[in-house]
């Protein structure tokens, strides 16, 4: 088996574990307690579309804030809560600026991973590859993020953790490195509230969301992306 970390595209054909932990995999792991099935949406004119034809709960964001004339912003919480009309589906149609981007380009089996379901990640990935799991951090704009980072470090220690044969277990210098930033969690914490999505987040009125997304191991939902939509595995 072979480990390794990426930026914003996937270095494996087998298996990748999509990373946006602020907020797009957390908003999308959280949202399976809710909806049944996500449909990702590369543009918010896309959704509008898709909706016509598939009618959901439209939600996303544009530079963390809700795009104008959808029910719903990409915060985790509020779509982990929703309450449903009558006559709608638990379908959520979603569309955020990095992470629903990032699953647009990805050929492999791909898994959302974040750190409030990390562990549960790491086991899934180790049950549906064969032989490379690519841990693939979507980053900010073509930009590093270190959230990302510190949630992917969390998922591949867990990984490193589970896997049964350590002899054939090969893991990159780049994933090593993410495990090794990931031990104090207050500090990942704090750089979660530090980091530029964070600051952000915290300026439009979103400090709760950072709150939920820096919590460690909290659900073993894991969402799986298949035929254009995200169900949980
Ligand atoms: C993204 O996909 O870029 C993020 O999730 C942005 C956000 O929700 O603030």
């Amino acid at each position: 088996m072979r480990v390794t970390l990426s930026f914003e595209e996937t270095s494996s054909n087998d298996l990748s574990v999509m990373v946006d932990a602020l907020r797009a995999s957390t908003s999308i792991t959280a949202a399976l307690n809710n909806f049944d099935e996500i449909i990702p949406c590369f543009s918010p004119e896309n959704a509008f579309k898709i909706n016509k034809k598939k009618k959901g709960v439209l939600a996303g964001e544009r530079n963390g804030v809700k795009i104008k004339g959808f029910d719903l912003g990409n915060s985790p919480d509020s779509l982990e809560n929703y309450e449903f009309s009558d006559d709608e589906f638990k379908r959520l149609i979603l569309t955020t600026t990095n992470g629903t981007r990032v699953l647009e380009d990805i050929k492999s089996t791909t898994i959302i991973g974040s750190l409030i379901n990390a562990k549960s990640v790491a086991k899934h990935a180790l049950n549906l590859s064969k032989e490379h799991i690519d841990v693939v951090m979507a980053g900010r704009n073509g930009y590093f993020a270190i959230e990302d980072f510190l949630a992917s470090g969390e998922i591949l220690y867990w990984i490193s953790k589970e896997i049964k044969d350590k002899n054939d277990f090969k893991i990159s210098e780049y994933a090593q490195s993410a495990i090794l930033a990931r031990g104090d969690y207050d500090k990942i914490k704090e750089a979660f509230y530090n980091s530029y999505s964070g600051r952000r987040l915290s300026e439009i009125g979103c400090k709760n969301d950072v709150d939920y997304c820096t919590q460690k191991n909290i659900t073993d939902n894991v969402a799986i992306y298949e035929n254009g939509v995200l169900k949980l595995v």
